[in-house]
């Protein structure tokens, strides 16, 4: 729980919407030290998010929830990232009891049946893990972006995460758009998902993402088969 007033968060918001990112990113560690962490699952805004940090600070926490159905490509910039920035990142699994009842009872791809069902993955596979990542933080930090999608136009960049006990969330990118992130990663060398070299502008778990065609939505190829209003794994639960 924070214990910053409503009227605190509008203030923070004002005073860093118009800043760049890393003024957020530098209030947050000064701020919260090491009982804040930066969720990373190495899409483009999340490691433009990791170079930011280390040159805030030198050993920034930062986990993955690894849902064992990442792409091959997204372990091998995990690995890239851990080498160039000296970085162990907390690494988060579904609990194995949980995986094996679903695949015993529903099968391997149960999430391409219904919602209902991918919901039931995302949450085994993301959710539970991201309430034991949380557990002790008083912030968290992603990688959101306002034009990502229909679900996301209206962030802030600081807000009260209600579904995590109340702790702080932070979007320093929220009004940032894909060209400035890449326009960051370039300028910095970052390393960064290949994948994004192949048509994926938004990379999540294998079976639930694919490559988009030329003028099609950044999300279009995240759970393809759902309309845009569903396409939220329950990560990011907003109360208003
Ligand atoms: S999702 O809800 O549709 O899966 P998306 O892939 O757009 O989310 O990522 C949004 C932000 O959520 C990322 O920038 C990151 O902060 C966090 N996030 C998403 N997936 C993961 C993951 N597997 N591990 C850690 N953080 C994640
Ligand atoms: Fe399961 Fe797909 Fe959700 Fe990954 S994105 S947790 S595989 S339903």
């Amino acid at each position: 729980m924070n214990t910053l007033l409503p009227t605190d968060i509008d203030s923070l918001n004002a005073q860093f919407e118009a800043l760049p990112p890393q003024a957020l990113l530098k209030w947050a560690v000064e701020q919260f030290g090491n009982r804040m962490a930066l969720a990373c699952s190495f899409g483009a805004e999340d490691v433009a998010l990791v170079d930011m940090l280390v040159k805030i600070t030198p050993q920034p926490r930062i986990f993955v929830l690894d849902t064992g159905r990442l792409h091959q490509e997204t372990y091998d910039v995990m690995e890239r990232c851990r080498q160039r920035y000296h970085i162990e990142f907390e690494v988060y699994f579904p609990q194995t009891a949980l995986v094996e009842q679903l695949l015993r009872t529903k099968g391997a791809n149960s999430f391409y049946l219904s919602v209902e069902n991918r919901k039931e993955c995302c949450h085994i596979r993301k959710v539970e893990p991201l309430g034991r990542a949380l557990q002790g933080l008083q912030a968290w930090i992603t990688g959101l972006r306002r034009q990502q999608a229909v679900t996301r136009a209206s962030i802030p960049k600081v807000e009260v995460d209600d579904a995590h006990g109340g702790i702080l969330k932070l979007n320093p990118l929220a009004d940032w758009s894909e060209e400035q992130v890449w326009e960051y990663i370039r300028a910095h060398n970052v390393p960064y998902n290949v994948l994004h070299d192949r048509g994926f502008p938004s990379i999540g778990c294998a079976p639930c993402t694919r490559a988009i065609q030329p003028g099609e939505d950044i999300r279009a190829g995240r759970w393809w088969w759902e309309t845009p209003e569903q396409k939220e794994c329950g990560l990011h639960v907003r109360s208003g």
